[in-house]
């Protein structure tokens, strides 16, 4: 069955050129949001009296009885050799309705049906990303309160820096992922609005109600320019952007925790549900987890930039390249939500080694800095302060001491007047931290109130997600 076929001389296209162009192997996950989108285009053409009451009412029933089917059994649509889910649906509906299922599409084109698909389509996807990462904070948040006195050498060019604590470091992705959260959001906000009856490119000589039927579609709005309405793919940009931006973080983590398992760091271990081993070196445990993670950011990045070279050189209103989109929108989607998941899998079962992390800080002289702070409390200019530490640690280095091995003449011949307190700055993590008391820094008081804050955010996420989910389903 076809939609389209009296202007051809020749029935039959190349087969080959059938499979090249079929999108149905794709957009077949879009088949209830064309139902139900067909249901409402229905009742709207009735209350436009292009449908007598009869006639709805028969075609409401077909929708239905096909909606029913796909429930029932969800493969039914596999392997049907439709050219899409549009011409699928229309088809099983000639099954129910006879030709009156050929009055489905007065006054509307695919153009701008598959665009309303695809926005319903967005915005539950981006929903599912929100909840993924929503269970992803909440993994995060309980690991931070698990580890919340753990001290973690912190880093800037992969050079050991100053002493952080692990909570601090954990909630610092916790603020990622929530404006992740919050740009999702954003998304959604764009993608709600209704392309329908915006026909194939000038809008549709049929009375239809666009303001009613994008109420019983649950949008907010209705698109005010047709052209725009059925070829504006900036929700499907901006939904693969989101996405793609959260990968970047999830890669990002995901370097951060290969790095600290790696026994050269030894600062974590994960668990064995969640690593692998080689098939030559016995003693391999690989982190492919997080490697597969980081991996996958990469191809939603391509998912990306794809879409966007895709419309760059197309020219105005609908052109089927665009069918492209939703091959790129459902993976790069589908893949950041289990990456998230595995993310918060991931994390929620590894182990720390605080032993490790306390060596490495003190190997790693991360209280340089408050060495150098606690001279310039007692008046010397920091520059000159930073210059004396710094030949300290040179002295050290050299002779392979740390803060801590130092004797306090040797400490005497960099520092003046070096005594219990400046050894104790130079020496002691937990007083670096606990200098650090301005809003936003590492200090055991500040991660608490960050701890609680991101309770308070998580537990208010959750509400409104799951209030959204009850909606949803409302709408089904
Ligand atoms: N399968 C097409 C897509 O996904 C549907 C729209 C086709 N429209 C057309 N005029 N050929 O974009």
């Amino acid at each position: 069955m076809k939609l389209w076929g009296g202007r051809f001389a020749r029935r039959a296209r190349d087969p080959f050129f059938e499979g090249f162009s079929e999108s149905f192997s794709v957009d077949h996950r879009l088949v209830h949001y064309d139902l139900q989108v067909n249901r409402a285009y229905v009742e709207a053409l009735g209350e436009a009296g292009v449908l007598s009451s009869a006639e709805v009412r028969r075609l409401v029933r077909g929708l239905e009885a096909i909606a029913r089917r796909v429930n029932h059994s969800p493969n039914w649509p596999y392997g049907n050799s439709a050219e899409d889910v549009h011409t699928w649906v229309e088809g099983q509906l000639g099954r129910h309705a006879g030709s009156l299922a050929g009055k489905l599409r007065t006054g509307r084109s695919r153009n701008d049906l598959v665009a309303t698909d695809a926005r319903l389509y967005a915005k539950d996807a981006a929903r599912e990303l929100q909840r993924a990462l929503t269970h992803l904070l909440e993994s995060l948040l309980t690991k931070a309160r698990e580890h919340r006195d753990v001290i973690l050498p912190g880093y800037t060019h992969l050079q050991p820096a100053q002493p952080i604590l692990f909570a601090h470091y954990l909630l610092a992705y916790f603020e990622a992922f929530s404006r992740d959260i919050s740009r999702l959001e954003d998304c959604r906000h764009r993608a709600d609005e209704l392309p329908l009856a915006a026909g194939a490119l000038a809008g549709t000589t049929f009375p239809i109600n666009r303001s009613r039927l994008a109420r019983r579609l649950g949008f907010k709005r209705v698109a005010v320019n047709s052209l725009d309405a059925t070829s504006d793919r900036d929700f499907v940009c901006e939904l693969l952007f989101a996405s793609a931006l959260t990968g970047i973080h999830l890669s990002r983590l995901a370097e951060d925790l290969v790095i600290y398992a790696s026994p050269a760091f030894g600062y974590i271990e994960l668990a064995d549900e969640y690593s692998t081993g080689s098939s030559i070196m016995p003693q391999k445990k690989n982190p492919d987890s997080l490697e597969l993670i980081r991996g996958k950011a990469a191809r939603v990045l391509g998912r990306l930039t794809g879409i966007l070279a895709l419309l760059k050189g197309l020219p105005s209103a609908y052109n089927r390249d665009l069918q492209e989109d939703k091959t790129a929108l459902f993976d790069g989607v589908d893949t950041i939500c289990a990456s998230a998941e595995l993310m918060a899998r991931v994390l929620g079962t590894l182990r720390v080694n605080t032993a490790r992390m306390k060596a490495a800080i003190d190997q790693g002289f991360l209280m340089a800095t408050d060495l150098a702070d606690e001279l310039v409390r007692r008046g010397m200019p920091f520059a000159q302060a930073h210059k004396r530490v710094g030949q300290l640690v040179l002295y050290c280095v050299e002779r392979g001491k740390t803060f801590a091995t130092l004797s306090a003449d040797e400490a005497r011949r960099f520092i003046p007047g070096w005594d219990r307190t400046l050894a104790a700055a130079a020496q002691l993590p937990e007083r670096a931290l606990n200098r650090r008391r301005a809003v936003g820094g590492t200090a055991p008081a500040q991660v608490n109130r960050q701890m609680r804050f991101a309770t308070a955010s998580l537990a208010e996420l959750k509400r409104r997600l799951q209030t959204n989910a009850r909606s949803m389903r409302r709408w089904a």
